[in-house]
């Protein structure tokens, strides 16, 4: 097991799926169900391009609409906010978001490459700042910004920063490790589709 699957296995949140049933929305009606998280079920709009993402964490809502959210190359592509189209068990208000759509990181590519280095070095980050509890991540992500890995460079590392810069001004925190949280576009980029949570 490589130290990114062993991080993944024993930090990622991957294991605990959101539970309720998608809303009942016109612009959902007749759409499979592609992806499920902790906070979101993604659903796909058959074109290829773009999906239809159901999120319930306002960490992910920010991420995605905040005027001042991280945009560039490595970060998701959002084409509508669809405003607000019920309430989650959990509390949170459920906001439907249109974005394009991502895919899974296939093995041995530059993205996978880029993925594997800064998932490492976050997970070393995490485990030399564990007695901070809560602020780990951040702390974490902060490190790593400063003093980057071989492997981490370039547009990936300045989508760090604003990403890094992101979480502080938000209150967020980074979750880099669980399954999906990294995805790849068509075209091979490393794309952060979903790097925070709430708490
Ligand atoms: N833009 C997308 N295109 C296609 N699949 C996606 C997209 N975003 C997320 N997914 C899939 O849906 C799953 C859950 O999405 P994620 O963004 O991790 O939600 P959560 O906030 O619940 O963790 C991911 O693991 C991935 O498989
Ligand atoms: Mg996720």
């Amino acid at each position: 097991m490589s130290p990114s699957d062993r991080a993944r296995a024993r930090f990622g949140r991957a294991d605990l799926l959101f539970a309720d049933p998608v809303p009942r929305h016109p612009r959902l009606d007749g759409l499979t169900e592609i992806g499920r998280g902790e906070y979101s079920v993604v659903l796909d709009m058959g074109d290829g391009a773009r999906v239809m993402k159901v999120v319930s964490s306002p960490a992910d809502y920010f991420l995605y609409t905040a005027d001042d959210r991280p945009q560039g190359p490595h970060f998701p592509v959002v084409f509508a906010d669809h405003g607000v189209i019920g309430r989650a068990s959990n509390g949170y208000l459920l906001h439907l978001i249109e974005m394009e759509r991502l895919h899974p990181i296939a093995a041995h590519t530059p993205a996978a490459q880029a993925a594997n280095a800064l998932m490492d070095a976050y997970w070393a980050g995490c485990r030399k700042w564990a007695a901070l509890g809560p602020e780990m991540g951040r702390v974490a992500l902060f490190n790593l910004t400063e003093a980057p890995p071989a492997g981490v460079a370039g547009s990936v590392l300045d989508a760090l920063r604003a990403l890094s810069d992101f979480i502080d001004a938000y209150q967020v925190r980074p979750d880099l490790l669980s399954e999906g949280n990294l995805m790849m576009r068509g075209d091979g980029t490393l794309v952060f589709s979903d790097p925070v949570f709430l708490c």
